[in-house]
């Protein structure tokens, strides 16, 4: 038996191994705080129910320690799984554990961190780890469903694809070298002329030394490639996805969002779809407006810097958008300048690309960047060109538009700034189990 069943037992005697969270009481009656990795439950051992000794064990009980127990499921409203167990019998099954480090008082963050290990059996890190998994099987759900083939990309890479300054070199025994891989991407171009639709879902690298709440050194993408497609249909399929994904948030994790305290109406019209697809330029000019009306939360007016047609936005520009719109917001057509060499320019304006970010709401800044691909053999190769890069290392990635080339397009989703938006916890380092920092390497 697991706790999560036990609503569908009440009123029978069941049998459960747990660990004790917490424990409070005197006198005749002791409340247990119980968990067992599927959910949590409070036991109530009343004297007048139980043994003397099976009292005393009760009130020796030390945070941690690991049981089992049997009483009967009662209804109880105010819980919020709906029951609690009324205790008759219970046995410690490890000895008391002495000092556990995380006590029921307050813990500051980095405390919390160290003890990663342990913190995750606790509620707070225990739902956002459900939620991450109830997102990752919705990523391989809504793939199959649309047809795609999963085509996994290699962690060792010959070459840079998203800027050469945040790679992570590897040294081959001193004889060559390798990088650690910032994106699945040209891997599965490679797919995509081969299965029409792919995408990779897997671990990414970037040697970021920005200490932001949205930078991780190792974090999780996934990367759907198909071929041939347009601008216009990537938009299409990044819509379907993440409103396909936050219905499935909505729907399986009502109980993990509640203990989370997370605003479940301000996840609603992003469930709907109907996203917003504004340009660069019309975000530009919003972001002026927000700057110059000042209407926006102190913490965002502080950090803001004026924005020029041409400039990347930064992390604040972003959150103003996020701000403006209820529901994600895809900002199609930047500059070319600042944006990575494979993206088709804009036939309309050259010095545009057909390129999109969607925008969270609430400040979660971007989740996904997404593209175009040059489909033109000689385009391409100069724009590798262009930025310096080694024409031997691409040219298995040129070989892709030498036989066959078509338009193609595709995006990357980062998988942790997805679940720190859903789970509306402030920091992406709770949102994967083991975050890799500048700042964090341990345990
Ligand atoms: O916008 P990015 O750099 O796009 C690419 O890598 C493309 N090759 C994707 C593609 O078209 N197949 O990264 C995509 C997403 C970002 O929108 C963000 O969600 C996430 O990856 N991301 C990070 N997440 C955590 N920590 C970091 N350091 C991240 N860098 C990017
Ligand atoms: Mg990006």
């Amino acid at each position: 038996m697991q706790i999560s069943d036990l609503p569908k037992h009440i009123g029978e005697t069941v049998t459960l191994t747990a660990w004790l969270q917490d424990k409070s009481g005197k006198g005749k009656i002791q409340f247990l705080k119980l968990r067992d990795g599927s959910g949590f439950v409070q036991g109530t051992v009343f004297k007048g129910d139980v043994s003397e000794e099976v009292f005393e064990a009760a009130k020796r009980l030390s945070q941690e320690q690991s049981l089992t127990l049997t009483g009967e499921v009662r209804a109880d409203e105010r819980a919020p799984s709906g029951v609690e167990i009324s205790v008759r019998d219970l046995s410690p099954l490890s000895d008391a554990v002495g000092e556990y480090p995380i006590t029921p008082k307050e813990h500051g963050i980095e405390f919390l961190m160290d003890h990663r290990h342990l913190w995750f059996r606790h509620r707070r890190p225990w739902a956002v780890m459900r939620v991450r998994d109830c997102v990752q099987s919705g990523i391989v759900e809504f793939f199959r469903s649309e047809g795609f083939t999963r085509f996994d990309a290699p962690f060792f890479t010959p070459n840079a694809a998203e800027g050469t300054t945040e790679l992570f070199e590897i040294d081959l025994f001193g004889e060559d070298k390798a990088y650690l891989s910032q994106t699945g991407q040209l891997h599965a171009e490679a797919g995509a002329l081969a299965f029409g639709k792919v995408y990779t879902f897997g671990p990414t690298f970037r040697a970021e030394k920005s200490k932001t709440r949205r930078h991780l050194l190792e974090f999780w993408m996934v990367e759907p490639e198909v071929a041939p497609a347009t601008h216009g249909d990537n938009m299409d399929l990044q819509e379907r996805f993440v409103s396909f994904l936050v219905r499935r948030v909505l729907s399986e994790c009502r109980l993990e969002l509640e203990m989370l305290g997370r605003d479940i109406t301000k996840l609603e019209p992003a469930a709907e779809g109907n996203y917003p697809r504004i340009t660069y330029t019309e975000a530009l000019d919003i972001i002026r407006q927000h700057i110059e009306q000042s209407d926006l939360p102190d913490n965002v007016q502080a950090d803001v810097q004026p924005v020029e047609w041409g400039d990347d936005f930064g992390a604040p520009h972003e959150t103003i958008l996020g701000y403006h719109f209820d529901r994600p917001v895809m900002v199609e057509r930047y500059p070319a300048s600042f944006k990575a060499f494979y993206m088709q320019p804009d036939p309309a304006d050259p010095r545009l690309a057909l390129c999109d970010d969607m925008i969270a709401p609430e400040g979660y800044g971007e989740i996904i960047g997404g593209s175009e691909r040059i489909h033109d053999f000689d385009l391409l190769k100069e724009r590798i060109e262009g930025e310096g890069l080694p024409l031997e290392a691409f040219e298995w990635y040129l070989d892709l538009r030498r036989y066959g080339s078509v338009p193609h397009a595709g995006f990357g989703m980062g998988l942790e700034r997805f679940i720190a938006w859903m789970t509306g916890i402030d920091h992406i380092r709770e949102a994967i189990p083991f975050p890799r920092m500048l700042t964090r390497m341990f345990p």
